[in-house]
């Protein structure tokens, strides 16, 4: 790479992020990830799209994939994404993702890609089965936010590695092209209490989608009920609450669950162990299960209303998307002419 201090891209600051419509949205999608979109977008221009794409690098049933994609668009509504605000769009009705990801695929290098913890994980013990896709799934990813020539892109912890190879493709790309500050080097915006919600069940693996366990993760259509019924039953030690927070460290179930309450809470975890400090989980627990039922209770309400209008969502993705294609084919043209392909 190059030796020279790389040139600092100088257009607009803009936010991008995505979800896959890949199996029921749970509280670590919308502490990590919904909740910062609905933040951002009053401060920053805001690109949100739903990853139907990304989607199929796993079998996905075609008559139920644009449905799916209907529910990922209502919970971001749910949590408050405006459409007046943010630009709301499906992945696939804009094409020039598809085209800049092939021209990254080119300039990625399969050593960078073998890193990806994600694709060791996502395929297992099965990789020669799994699909092409799947692997170059960053490289897509890296064109989602470049293709907007995104700064800031809001996600969970789970996504770092990522943002980290979407660097390396932007840098990449101006460098051999030499076009200092053509693309951005996107910021991954990580921090805060919700960026990394463990399993209920286990305190140390990622709350998922994929755990087989329902009972491992709170659903953002779960009812009271069943919210309430998760955390009593979520895993934990016979000790009181610690009083400080290396103590709190120590205890991966405690910690996850102060984590969410400060989440929801919008507090510290210093702060809720100053309130809980001391108190056994029979205390602890149903604080929390009353938070989270007053706090997702509406979210999951107002998803089910706006499901009921599947009509209106599509009007505004439809709108999002031409929004959204404005925004990308610019870009495109630009990188055709940079790489030398064909005019016509
Ligand atoms: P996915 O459902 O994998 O498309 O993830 C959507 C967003 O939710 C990404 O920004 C993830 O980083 C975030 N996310 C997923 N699981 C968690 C979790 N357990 N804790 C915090 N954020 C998460
Ligand atoms: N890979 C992300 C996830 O699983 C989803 C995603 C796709 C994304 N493209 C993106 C997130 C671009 C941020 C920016 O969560």
């Amino acid at each position: 790479m190059t030796d020279q201090a790389p040139v600092p891209y100088a257009g607009p600051v803009r936010v991008l992020s995505g979800v896959q419509p890949s199996g029921a949205l749970h509280l670590g999608n919308y502490l990590g990830a919904l909740v910062k979109f609905a933040r951002l977008q009053h401060e920053m221009d805001t690109f949100i799209f739903v990853a139907d794409m990304h989607a199929i690098t796993v079998w996905q049933d075609p008559a139920l994939l644009a449905d799916q994609t209907r529910e990922i668009a209502a919970a971001y509504l749910a949590s408050g994404l405006d459409p007046a605000k943010a630009t709301i769009f499906p992945q696939s009705a804009v094409r020039e993702h598809a085209e800049l990801a092939w021209i990254f695929n080119c300039v990625a290098r399969l050593g960078w890609l073998d890193r990806m913890t994600q694709f060791k994980e996502k395929s297992g013990k099965h990789k020669e089965r799994s699909s092409v896709g799947l692997y170059t799934y960053p490289v897509l990813q890296a064109a989602d936010i470049l293709v907007y020539k995104a700064t800031h892109v809001p996600v969970g912890e789970d996504q770092k590695q990522h943002l980290e190879l979407t660097r390396d493709i932007a840098g990449k790309f101006n460098h051999d092209f030499d076009r200092p500050g053509f693309f951005p080097l996107p910021d991954p915006l990580i921090q805060g209490p919700g960026a990394r919600i463990m399993s209920l069940r286990d305190g140390t693996a990622k709350m998922s989608k994929s755990d087989p366990s329902d009972n491992s993760r709170i659903n953002l259509t779960d009812d009271a009920d069943a919210i309430a019924q998760k955390i009593r039953k979520a895993k934990t030690d016979p000790e009181p609450l610690p009083e400080n927070l290396e103590d709190l460290a120590a205890r991966p179930e405690a910690d996850n669950l102060v984590g969410i309450y400060g989440a929801l809470a919008e507090m510290t975890k210093a702060q809720v162990i100053a309130e809980f400090g001391g108190k056994g989980f029979g205390t602890f627990k149903p604080a929390l299960a009353d938070l989270a039922v007053a706090k997702l209770g509406p979210v999951g309400e107002a998803m089910r209303r706006f499901l009921g209008d599947r009509a209106e969502i599509d009007r505004i993705l439809a709108a999002g998307a031409e929004k959204a294609r404005e925004a990308a084919a610019p870009t495109v043209a630009e990188v055709r002419e940079i790489v030398g392909f064909w005019k016509g």
